[in-house]
């Protein structure tokens, strides 16, 4: 999978064998490698482009062809076959997430769109590809989004703690894991911005030369700027209660131009737009916990995951905001940070495969549990299925 931060693809080799009540899932291996050069442009920059349906058309098959790569190459790395594997489960690359519903006459129209075509990745591999997860939630009348709280159950439940699982992503999301919860228990929705503003103020503000604030190192060097933080805390997406999501729609360039728009006149000094942008990101996880989460349940520890985990400073900054609550990482719990949202897209293919539902209606708002996705057969789907 590729998230909204656009920073490359993420492959994990998955065991999945079912048990009683739940699949257990384990982690075989795990690669990330960054997009080649002018890829990650190439998709932030899509909203601007001259001919953007022909980009996008052409981007969906290129695309395509470094998942397969990826896969491909995870399998030699693990020292794997293709043949001894039997799905790939691919995320895409969100280039559009347009959850609140357009009215079209009668009808309401929500949308969203994932690319790097599975047919591409099917004839590479020759393996079955389950892809595209988000529509068929939102056909279902959901947000497509959040998808990975079944999964974040799958991996972190705990029989006697209460988790909430964090996943610092470009956007950050949230999964409250009752102890000893039943699935329908299970709380979830986008928190707000996790790295994507993070990612844009320092890409806008270093010309272009840094491409994220390595290890939190610019926002620990700054100070907060409480005028913008309010002001930022005060768009739309923090007053929509869940069942929410987000995207760079929200939290992306847009809201980056307008935060150094303001920043010219008023003269916040860069290190301090760093850290104001990266204390929204904290602020918008610690509110939305005390808004939605801690009134009605006691939460044990806090667990992060996603790429957001390395920023130092983000991650002080949330134990500090959350004290006196634990501040863990996945890493803590056995599974590493950076492979929890590949994995997660695994478990859905798997499910769908399988003839199961992966979305909680809980979480994106679905009037049901649908399987997500489309199979696209491999050289040796009519045997698997059979
Ligand atoms: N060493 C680091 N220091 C600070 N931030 C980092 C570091 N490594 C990765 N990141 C952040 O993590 C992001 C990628 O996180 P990821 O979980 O892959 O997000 P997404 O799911 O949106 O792709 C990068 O864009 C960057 O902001
Ligand atoms: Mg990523």
């Amino acid at each position: 999978m590729s998230g909204t931060s656009a920073d490359g693809i993420d492959a994990a080799l998955v065991e999945i064998t079912e048990e009683a009540h739940h699949p257990r899932v384990t982690l075989l291996h795990f690669e990330h490698r960054s997009y080649p050069p002018g890829i990650r442009e190439r998709i932030l920059r899509l909203p601007a482009h001259a001919d953007a349906l022909r980009e996008v058309c052409h981007l969906n098959v290129l695309l395509g062809e470094l998942f397969a790569q990826a896969a491909l190459d995870l399998l030699k790395a693990a020292r794997f076959s293709p043949a001894e594997a039997v799905l790939v489960g691919s995320h895409g690359q969100t280039i559009c997430h347009l959850p609140t519903p357009v009215a079209e006459g009668d009808l309401r129209v929500r949308s969203t769109l994932q690319i790097g075509e599975p047919s591409v990745i099917a004839e590479r591999t020759g393996l079955t590809t389950v892809a595209d997860f988000r529509p068929r939630d939102m056909a279902a009348g959901g947000e497509g989004a959040p998808l990975t709280p079944y999964p974040h159950y799958l991996l972190f439940r705990h029989a006697e703690r209460c988790r909430a699982v964090v996943n610092l992503g470009g956007i950050s999301n949230l999964t409250l894991l009752p102890p000893g919860a039943s699935v329908a228990e299970v709380l979830a929705f986008d928190a707000g911005p996790g790295n994507v503003l993070i990612d844009g103020v320092v890409r806008r503000l270093s010309g272009g030369t840094l491409e994220y604030d390595a290890d939190g190192a610019w926002a620990a060097s700054g100070k907060v700027n409480q005028t913008l933080l309010q002001r930022l805390l005060s768009s739309p997406f923090f007053q929509r209660p869940p069942p929410r999501s987000a995207g760079q729609e929200e939290f992306g360039p847009r809201m980056v131009e307008e935060i150094l728009s303001e920043a010219g006149p008023e003269g916040i000094p860069p290190a301090d737009l760093v850290t104001t942008v990266s204390t929204l990101t904290v602020e918008g996880i610690a509110s939305s916990l005390e808004v939605y989460v801690f009134p009605r349940q006691a939460v044990d520890e806090i667990v992060l995951c996603g790429g957001g985990v390395r920023n130092r400073w983000l991650r002080s900054a949330m134990e500090a905001r959350l004290e006196p609550r634990p501040v863990l990482t996945t890493d803590d719990l056995g599974f590493p940070t950076q492979a929890v949202e590949a994995t997660a897209f695994a478990v859905l293919a798997y499910l769908t495969f399988t003839g199961q539902a992966g979305n909680l209606p809980s979480a994106t708002g679905a009037r049901q549990a649908v399987p997500l996705g489309k199979i696209i057969p491999g050289k040796r789907f009519s045997r698997l299925q059979s």
